[in-house]
């Protein structure tokens, strides 16, 4: 098996290319990634070449994308824009990328007959009252609120499309907030570690009533694997692992693992049109296709995720002075 990973030197891109090379050593992985801000090679590291490679290449360029994916046999599409603050003051890198990028790879797969995954998220639902009893599921009607959700949602659309109109061999799916190693520090969870760690003190945006769904990384590549493995094509598969908390609760948990105060933390200027709540109901990827969480336990992963941003200062200090001018321009 021949895979060709898209946005592989991101978060989950790499963290899954990782999960890969140990889950099936017989595969062979091929990471393309125009390693822009949020895109680092060296997440990569340790990869041997023998069952790797990596092209520096835009998904949106059709000559790039068609020879890449004429010489695999499926694409794992993560690549995209995926900050929503940034696409707040800068939408069209998130058009480009995440509407026409995914139109590309469509075009390519469906030219070379390949099987595609899609990697979505939760927020093409738009957000959940804090005490509505229903979590999102693939049956949940599409209703984004940011130019970042928009366009996730217009890929899934576009996907939905080519399975339908060209019998394009696709899936898609769409998982809640992800944390866990190589997160960029403009992201909620490596924020505000390193702003503790950097003798600054945490942002809660707005109350902090907010609640995201939190999963481990690793365990949106194990639903991923069982998706590619055993999904059924034209399907959608939600990935969570009832993870629910508030922002507030999440800022108090890392200042108390770090031996701070726990009301140590600074109210800035809440997010525009800031999502109230998500929480997915994952019954149909643990029934259909067996798949369980491993990281059940949300403390225990945030303690080692910290543990992790302790002892890699040298991969997150080059981003974070310039993450935090932009913060400082948009007030937050
Ligand atoms: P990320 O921003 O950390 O990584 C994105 C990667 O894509 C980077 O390596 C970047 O260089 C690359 N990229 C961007 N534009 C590109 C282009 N035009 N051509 C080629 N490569 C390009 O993002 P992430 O948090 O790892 O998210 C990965 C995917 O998972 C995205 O599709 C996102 O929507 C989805 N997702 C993220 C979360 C989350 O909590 N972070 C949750 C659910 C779904
Ligand atoms: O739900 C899945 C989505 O999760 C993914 O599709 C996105 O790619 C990913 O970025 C994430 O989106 P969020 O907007 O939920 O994540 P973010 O880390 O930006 O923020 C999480 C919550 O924390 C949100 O309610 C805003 C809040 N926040 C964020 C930052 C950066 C703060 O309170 N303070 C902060 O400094």
């Amino acid at each position: 098996m021949r895979i060709l990973v898209t946005g592989g030197a991101g978060f989950i891109g790499s963290n899954f290319v990782h999960y890969i090379y140990r889950e099936r050593p017989d595969w062979h992985i091929t990471v393309i990634d125009k390693l822009t801000y949020a895109g680092n090679e060296a997440n990569l590291n340790g990869l041997d070449s023998s069952r790797y490679a990596f092209i520096k290449g835009d998904i949106c360029d059709q000559e790039t994308i068609d020879a890449a994916v004429s010489d695999c046999d499926a694409v794992i599409h993560f690549a995209a824009e995926s900050h929503n603050d940034n696409s707040l003051h800068s939408p069209w890198p998130f058009v480009n990328t995440n509407i026409i990028g995914t139109y590309q790879i469509l075009e390519a797969v469906r030219k070379h007959s390949k099987r595609l995954h899609h990697i979505s998220t939760d927020e093409v639902y738009g957000d959940l009252e804090l005490d509505d009893p229903n979590k999102f599921t693939d049956q949940t009607p599409y209703n984004p609120s940011s130019p970042y959700s928009s366009t996730k949602a217009g890929s899934d659309m576009l996907v939905r499309a080519w399975v339908r109109s060209f019998c394009v061999q696709a899936t898609i799916s769409n998982c809640s907030n992800n944390y866990g190693p190589f997160q960029h520090v403009e992201k909620f969870i490596p924020r505000q570690v390193t702003e503790i760690l950097e003798g600054r003190k945490p942002k809660l945006y707005g109350t902090g009533e907010n609640v995201r769904d939190w999963i481990h990384t690793e365990d949106h590549s194990s639903g991923v694997l069982a998706i590619l493995e055993k999904g059924k094509i034209g399907e959608t598969y939600l990935i969570g692992a009832n993870g629910e908390e508030n922002n507030k609760t999440v800022i108090e948990m890392i200042l108390e693992i770090m031996g701070k105060d726990k009301n140590g933390y600074d109210h800035v200027n809440d997010r525009p049109g800031h999502d109230l709540r998500y929480a997915i109901d994952a019954s149909k990827l643990r029934d259909e296709l067996a798949w369980k969480p491993k990281y059940t336990d949300f403390r225990s992963g945030l303690e080692a995720t910290i543990e992790w941003y302790k002892e890699n200062e040298e991969w997150w200090k080059p981003q974070k002075n310039e993450t935090e001018e932009k913060y400082k321009q948009i007030g937050r």
